[in-house]
């Protein structure tokens, strides 16, 4: 049976993006269109979007919604894809057209309860009044975690038969919590604002309202479905998960290969692949220059892309770094977020002059770059959900390094756990010890060029395609939609 998928995110990727949230969402819409399903998109229309699209057209169509006791207007612009993808655009110039999607200079929008239960009405408000009826509404993190319990109040007020819901949590560290006053925003009912709902001691909590209230709730790997439901992830709300486990998987995100490839891409210096590795080393050499590290083949190159926040274990990598890099190899990161973290860095690379390149900033062009120079990919993760950069770390035959959680335990193979096999390193233990001998692994087998590329050909060889992938979603939507 053909679909209908109504994705709503506030990140879709090309369109906007802070993390692997627009990456997933902007992948996933577009393996269910190739997989032959009707698929629209909603998002905000930031800053930049209608300059860099100029196909947006308007769509004859005006929101008029209440929030509290106003009435708030927006306008919709939609974008035709291949495949009869649809995106749509929700156009509130006050609420998006600002220089951050959710912060600027590190600092949160003081409004964001207001813009994203504003962008999850409008959502709920397409998916009941569009001539196309969705079969199934597909929701993303705290941002629209709000549709489904919007959605079950509008069927008590007399919407027919709505769509069944489906939550995807992408972190749950990132709930959408706000004071008790923001709760009337939602125009719900008090009964929305207990604690089996949205509540959460005394506070809005977003994400919550939509672990209680969507038919399906994914997350985007297995091992964090069930880390999730335990005290030491679960952030507050594993007992709610565990109430609801039944209606909870985990998968595993894909990969979208036509972006994060090595044979067809405009960002590296040279294509290579796992037959011919030969141009791998012309990345390197490459980037190097870039960054202005020696040139050389001989020394391990280490690199990170990465958000500096806590979840990504800057604090231990800085750790392991200061007592590594005494050693023969060079790093560069790329990374943008907490000030501290950025002082770090350049703290290390001043205490070691020419083994150490830092940038920060978003740099789309030198992520793919660092993917493809580096040997090595640093992720040592406090916790992580999946994970992309180890996903593209494998295909570009860049040895992730990782802290054996999340999604990273479930995509990298250790040697323990392989040696025929191995893809990269894990380590378990969450402190710079543990990741400097992970680290002191990896010069081991920079030195055994035959293992290193026989590592690195199992890494390439990996498949993660969403080909795969997009019929795990397939079949959660169908539950719903087709009762067995
Ligand atoms: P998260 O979503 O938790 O940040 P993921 O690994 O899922 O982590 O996805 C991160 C995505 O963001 C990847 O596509 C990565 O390349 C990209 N990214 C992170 N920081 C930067 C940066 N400073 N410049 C360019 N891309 C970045
Ligand atoms: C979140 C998680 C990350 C995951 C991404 C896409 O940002 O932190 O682990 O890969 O979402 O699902």
């Amino acid at each position: 049976m053909r679909m209908k998928v109504l994705l709503a995110s506030s990140e879709v990727y090309p369109f906007s993006k802070t993390g692997g949230l627009a990456d997933m969402v902007g992948a996933l819409a577009q393996a269910l269109a190739k997989a032959g399903q009707d698929v629209r998109v909603v998002t905000p229309l930031y800053q930049g979007i209608k300059k860099k699209y100029p196909d947006l057209r308007k769509v004859d169509w005006k929101f008029n919604l209440p929030m509290e006791l106003n009435w708030i207007h927006a306008e919709l612009w939609e974008l035709n894809l291949a495949r009869g993808l649809k995106v749509y655009f929700v156009d509130h110039p006050d609420f998006f057209d600002r220089a951050g999607i959710y912060q600027e200079a590190s600092v949160s929008y003081a409004d964001n309860a207001e813009r994203f239960i504003f962008f999850a009405k409008c959502v709920v408000h397409l998916a009941r009044y569009l001539p196309w009826r969705p079969d199934v509404v597909h929701v993303h993190d705290w941002q629209t975690a709000l549709v489904p319990a919007l959605i079950l109040q509008q069927r008590s007020e007399g919407w027919g038969n709505p769509p069944p819901t489906c939550l995807t949590i992408h972190n749950l560290a990132y709930q959408g919590v706000f004071p008790a006053e923001a709760f009337a925003l939602t125009n719900l009912p008090e009964t929305y604002f207990t604690t089996e709902s949205c509540e959460f001691f005394g506070l809005l909590n977003c994400l919550k309202g939509g672990i209680a209230h969507a038919d399906f709730i994914t997350t985007v790997s297995p091992r964090y479905a069930r880390e999730i439901t335990t005290e030491e992830f679960g952030c507050g709300l594993d007992g709610m998960l565990r109430e609801r486990e039944s209606k909870l998987i985990g998968i595993l995100n894909g990969v979208d290969y036509a972006e994060w490839n090595t044979t067809q891409n405009p960002h590296l210096f040279k294509p290579y692949s796992a037959s011919r590795l030969a141009g791998k080393k012309v990345n390197k050499l490459e980037l190097q220059k870039l960054v202005g590290l020696p040139v050389t083949d001989a020394v391990p190159l280490f690199g990170t892309i990465s958000r500096l926040a806590e979840q990504k274990g800057i604090d231990i990598q800085l750790g392991a770094l200061a007592e590594m890099l005494n050693t023969k190899m060079q790093f560069v990161v790329l990374g943008s977020g907490a000030p501290e973290y950025e002082r770090g860095y350049r703290d290390l690379a001043r205490q070691f002059p020419g083994k150490v390149a830092v940038r920060f900033g978003y740099d789309e062009a030198l992520a793919h770059q660092i993917e493809a120079g580096c040997d090595f990919f640093l992720m040592p993760s406090r916790f992580e959900p999946c994970g992309l950069n180890q996903l593209y770390s494998l295909r570009y035959g860049t040895i992730p390094i990782v802290r054996a959680t999340g999604g990273l335990d479930d995509s990298v193979l250790d040697w323990t756990q392989n040696a025929k096999a191995a893809t990269g390193i894990k380590f378990s233990e969450y402190t710079s010890r543990s990741l400097a001998k992970a680290i002191r692994k990896a010069l081991v087998l920079f030195n055994q060029p035959k293992l290193l590329r026989v590592c690195q050909i199992n890494a390439m060889k990996m498949d993660f395609s969403w080909e795969q992938t997009v019929e795990h979603y397939l079949e959660v939507y169908r539950k719903r939609v087709e009762p067995s």
